[in-house]
């Protein structure tokens, strides 16, 4: 999604700044993407480019935590049955750069299974979002890895767009529309 909403935002002539984890895509037509690997690596990229930036769009997936140790070499195996993984939580990005909102429009994305439009609210609300897009991933054909995708775009209000199954493209167009018109109106939250 994060890609289609780049690339739709490009063709209107926005200068886009495509910060991007390691992700196996169709090329883009944003110009010299930020490649990062990590959720501290995107939050630095973020932290750098926003102040250049009137809108915030956060679609990347990021891991909640990774692995506090990374082995340089093979880790060998041994005789134990079990591996047990070290995990640290990772940075989040909206929530580390919310001292930074100014003026600027956040989106935000919500993948949900349950209570899809309860928890979202509540996730913008939390992250300090305009806008946030709710999927729902409970089932198969939308969302992850799909061309597809569906949901409801929603702010901390009354605001409830459905979003019905659409190209990946499409939706981008969508949100793009939400968000040009929260911006127009001024009904962008400190
Ligand atoms: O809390 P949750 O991961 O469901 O929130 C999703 C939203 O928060 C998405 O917009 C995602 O890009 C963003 N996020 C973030 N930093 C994280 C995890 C998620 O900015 N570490």
């Amino acid at each position: 999604m994060g890609y289609a909403i780049a690339d739709a935002a490009a063709r209107r002539g926005v200068e886009v700044t495509l910060v991007s984890g390691p992700v196996e895509l169709p090329s883009t037509t944003v110009r010299g993407p930020v490649r990062v690997t990590s959720a501290q690596q995107m939050l630095t990229a973020v932290r750098e480019k926003l102040p250049r930036a009137d809108w915030l769009v956060m679609a990347a997936a990021v891991a909640d935590f990774a692995p506090s140790v990374v082995e340089k070499e093979k880790m060998k195996k041994d005789q134990s049955r079990e591996l047990t993984l070290r995990l640290s939580r990772n940075p989040d990005i909206l929530e580390s750069v919310r001292s930074m909102k100014d003026h600027r429009l956040f989106v935000g994305f919500a993948a949900e299974t349950e209570d899809l439009v309860h928890n979202a609210r509540e996730k913008a609300l939390r992250k300090g979002l305009d806008l946030i897009v709710a999927n729902d991933v409970s089932g198969p054909d939308t969302g992850f890895e799909s061309e597809e995708n569906s949901g409801v775009i929603l702010d901390q209000g009354d605001l409830a767009e459905e979003l019905p199954r659409m190209s990946k493209a499409r939706m981008a167009e969508r949100i793009l529309d939400a968000a040009l018109e929260k911006w127009k109106k001024g009904g962008v939250s400190g």
